[in-house]
C-alpha cells in the first residue's frame, strides 16, 4: 500500500524507506556442542546426587549442643502419660541397658501425639531435646519437600538415614498430618509416594539395631493414613486435651513466675480457665499483664496483676478449642472401627466434666 500524497509530502517514496531500514538479524545458526566421549559419566556424576559426607539436617542436635534449647518437661504443664511414656522409650533405656535387656525391651518406638491446637504439643516436641540424653534431630517441612521429582522421599529418606546412623536418636515430625496424609485423599502421585516413603521407613523402627524413637504430633489425626496406626510405625497414640485443673495449676505457676504478680489463691483462677488450652492461658497472663503495664504508665505507679484483673481477662475470653471440639465430634462419628484415637477423644467428650457447657 502506498499514498502519493503523503510520498509527496515527505519527499521519499515506501521503497525508499524500505531501502534505508536496518537489516533484520541473522537467523541463529544451530551449532553443534563439541562431541564428548563421556556423556554418559558427567550426567551419572551428578554432586548433589549423595549429600556431602557430613550432611545434617538444620536441627540435628548432639547431647550438650548449646543450641538444643533449654526448655525440659518442668516447663510443660501436664501431660504426665506422655513425659513417662517418652522416658520409658529414649531415657530409661539409656540409663538402665541391662534391666531393658532382662525383660527383653527395646529402645526407641513410634508415638503420636494428637489434640486440639495450642494445648502444647509443640513444646512438648521442643521439650524433649532439653531432656533426652541422646541425639535429637527435628524435622522441618522445608527440608523435605521439593519441586524436583523423585528428591521429597530421598530427603525423607536421608533424614531416617541421619538419625539411623546417629543412634540413638529422637526424630520428631511437627505437624506430621503434612507429611503422612491419607492416600485415598491425594491426587498427585508424588505426595502419594512420599506417603509410601514414609511408612517403609517406619517400618522397623521397632527392630534392635535401629534405636530411634518417631514422636509425630498433629490437631488433625483423622487426616492420617490409618496404615501409620499400624503395630510398629505409630503404635502408641496419646491424647492431649486441654489441661485439667491439676495442669492448669502448674501451667499458670509457670506463667506467673516471672511476672510481678500480686499474692493470691490459684483456685479460683483454675476454676474459671475450665476448657482452656496452655495457648489461652497464656494470652490470659500476657493480656492481663500488658493491662497492668499500660496502668503503670499513666499512674507513674508500679502496677501488680491481681487476680481480679486476671479473672475479669479470663471471664471476657472464650476457650479457642471449641471449634476443634465441635469439628472432630463429627470426624469421631463418621468413623467407625477400633482405632484408639477416636475412642480417647470420644471418652473425653463424653466425661461429665469435659462437656461443652463446662467448657
Ligand atoms: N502444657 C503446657 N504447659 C505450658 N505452656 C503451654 C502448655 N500448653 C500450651 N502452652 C503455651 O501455649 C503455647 C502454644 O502451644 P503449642 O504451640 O505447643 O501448641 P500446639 O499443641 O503445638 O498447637 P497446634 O496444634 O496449633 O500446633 C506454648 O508456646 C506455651 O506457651
Ligand atoms: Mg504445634
Amino acid at each position: 500500500m502506498s499514498d502519493p500524497a503523503l510520498e509527496r509530502e515527505l519527499g521519499r517514496t515506501a521503497r525508499d524507506a524500505r531501502k534505508t531500514a536496518p537489516a533484520p538479524a541473522p537467523e541463529p545458526v544451530n551449532q553443534e556442542l563439541p562431541p564428548s566421549g563421556n556423556d554418559q559419566d558427567e550426567f551419572f556424576d551428578d554432586p548433589f546426587d549423595e549429600p556431602p559426607y557430613d550432611w545434617r539436617p538444620e536441627t540435628f542436635y548432639a547431647p550438650g549442643d548449646p543450641e538444643r534449647g533449654r526448655v525440659t518437661f518442668a516447663d510443660v504443664g501436664g501431660m504426665e502419660e506422655l513425659k513417662e511414656e517418652i522416658r520409658l522409650k529414649i531415657t530409661y533405656p539409656l540409663q538402665f541397658p541391662d534391666l531393658y535387656k532382662a525383660y527383653g525391651r527395646k529402645t526407641g518406638g513410634g508415638i503420636l501425639i494428637y489434640g486440639p491446637p495450642g494445648c502444647g504439643k509443640t513444646l512438648m516436641l521442643r521439650a524433649v531435646a532439653g531432656e533426652v540424653p541422646c541425639n535429637y534431630l527435628a524435622v522441618g517441612l522445608h527440608e523435605i519437600f521439593d519441586p524436583y521429582f523423585g528428591s521429597t522421599e530421598r530427603n525423607l529418606h536421608q533424614i531416617f538415614e541421619t538419625a539411623r546412623a546417629n543412634a540413638p536418636c529422637v526424630l520428631v515430625f511437627d505437624d506430621l498430618d503434612s507429611l503422612a496424609q491419607d492416600r485415598r485423599q491425594i491426587r498427585e502421585s508424588q505426595m502419594r509416594n512420599l506417603v509410601n516413603q514414609f511408612l517403609h521407613e517406619m517400618d522397623g523402627i521397632r527392630s534392635e539395631n535401629q534405636r530411634i524413637l518417631v514422636i509425630g504430633a498433629t490437631n488433625q489425626p483423622w487426616a492420617l493414613d490409618p496404615a501409620f496406626r499400624r503395630p510398629g510405625r505409630f503404635d502408641q497414640a496419646i491424647f492431649v486435651p486441654p489441661p485439667d485443673a491439676p495442669a492448669r495449676a502448674q501451667i499458670i505457676e509457670l506463667f506467673a513466675k516471672d511476672k510481678p504478680i500480686a499474692d493470691f489463691d490459684n483456685a479460683e483462677l483454675i476454676e474459671a480457665t475450665n476448657g482452656f488450652s496452655g495457648a489461652d492461658l497464656k494470652w490470659v497472663f500476657d493480656r492481663a499483664a500488658e493491662l497492668a503495664l499500660s496502668a503503670a504508665i499513666h499512674t507513674g505507679q508500679p502496677v501488680p496483676i491481681t487476680l481480679e484483673l486476671l479473672l475479669a481477662v479470663a471471664k471476657a475470653h472464650s476457650p479457642s478449642t471449641q471449634t476443634w471440639f465441635e469439628g472432630m465430634h463429627t470426624h469421631a462419628q463418621q468413623q467407625e472401627g477400633p482405632d484408639s484415637i477416636f475412642n480417647d477423644m470420644r471418652k473425653f467428650l463424653n466425661a461429665p466434666s469435659n462437656t461443652k457447657k463446662e467448657r
